[in-house]
């Protein structure tokens, strides 16, 4: 009697061992909430790097190319424009010139003023978050004022500049820093003023030479950044993974293949998606 009525308890046994091996290996059983990474599966997608341009071997936390949005926090993520990447901070996008990923440094220029002086997208910039910062050592503000009525003002001086979009008046000119001195401006009525950051090395050669503005801007300015995740993600480069981001619970995760992978102890279980 008793080994007649184990078997079918054995059998059910053996059979969820063989469904627990086979699961170890594939995805076969979508239901099981988590199962141990095997060591030949390390590869992840999000320890691939990505190039744009002349820029190579992007890595987190910037995502983009081979690098699916999942491998890292939306704000780095780029889109690689005419072979130049351009980021997106508060619904502005900015061109990239320069990354330095060791001491997390990028020179940045509004991709709507990149050749062009004249723009429709009246906002200031406005960085300051949890992940970009300005190198105030090295920025300084430029104040540009669009749609000036200033009819009465001949001849004009040589910070103005003519801008068609859709304002009543075409004048424009540019201040360096934010405050309107100039006594000539005071009566100046004006519809748009923004501020856009620019090198203090660039903002002194245009203060030496009023034609520089178009090339002060496109020298860009200098951003720190930085990722609040870094500290989560270096336990998953440190062993190896992949490190990504969960957007709904925004935090760091580890990806162990292409799926999310968490610690336990020193063992790594995927999570079902
Ligand atoms: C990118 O990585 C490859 C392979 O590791 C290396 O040969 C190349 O020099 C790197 N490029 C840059 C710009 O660092
Ligand atoms: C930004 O980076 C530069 C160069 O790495 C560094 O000297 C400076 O202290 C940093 N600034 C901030 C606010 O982190
Ligand atoms: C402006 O930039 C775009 C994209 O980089 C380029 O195609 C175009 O030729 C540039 N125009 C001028 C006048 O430099
Ligand atoms: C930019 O900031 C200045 C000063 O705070 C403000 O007067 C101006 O209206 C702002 N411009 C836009 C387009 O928001
Ligand atoms: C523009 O300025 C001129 C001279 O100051 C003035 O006569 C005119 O009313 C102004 N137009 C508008 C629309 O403000
Ligand atoms: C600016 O507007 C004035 C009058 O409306 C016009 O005569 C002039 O040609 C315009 N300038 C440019 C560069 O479009
Ligand atoms: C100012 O810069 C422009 C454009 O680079 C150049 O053509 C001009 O000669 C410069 N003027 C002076 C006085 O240096």
């Amino acid at each position: 009697m008793y080994p007649i009525l184990l078997s079918p308890i054995l059998n059910l046994l053996l059979l969820l061992f063989f469904f627990y091996s086979l699961d170890a290996t594939t995805s076969f059983w979508p239901n099981k909430e988590t199962h141990e990474i095997q060591p030949k599966e390390t590869h992840s997608v999000c320890s691939q790097t990505f190039a744009c341009g002349r820029f190579e071997n992007l890595s987190y936390p910037f995502t983009g190319g081979a690098r699916p949005a999942h491998c890292g926090p939306p704000e780095f993520h780029i889109s690689c424009v005419d072979d130049s990447p351009e980021l997106t901070i508060m619904s502005l996008r900015y061109r990239v010139l320069e990354l330095d990923p060791v001491h997390k440094n990028l020179r940045l220029v509004r991709s709507d003023l990149w050749n062009s002086t004249c723009t429709d997208k009246f906002a200031n910039v406005t960085i300051k978050s949890e992940f970009f910062a300005y190198n105030e050592n090295d920025d300084m503000e430029l104040s540009i004022f669009y749609g000036c009525n200033s009819s009465t003002i001949t001849p004009k001086p040589e910070n103005w500049f003519p801008c068609n979009v859709n304002l009543p008046f075409n004048n424009s000119y540019y201040l360096i820093g934010t405050v309107p001195i100039d006594p000539i401006m005071g009566g100046v009525k004006c519809e748009i003023e923004t501020t856009v950051p620019i090198l203090k090395t660039a903002a002194a050669k245009l203060g030496a030479n009023r034609s520089l503005f178009q090339e002060a801007i496109m020298e860009g300015f200098n951003v720190n950044y930085s990722s609040p995740y870094d500290v989560e993600c270096a336990k998953c480069l440190h062993l190896k993974r992949g490190c990504g981001f969960d957007s709904h619970s925004s935090r760091a995760v580890c990806f162990c293949g292409d799926r999310v992978c968490d610690f336990s102890g020193t063992k790594f279980h995927s999570i079902r998606p």
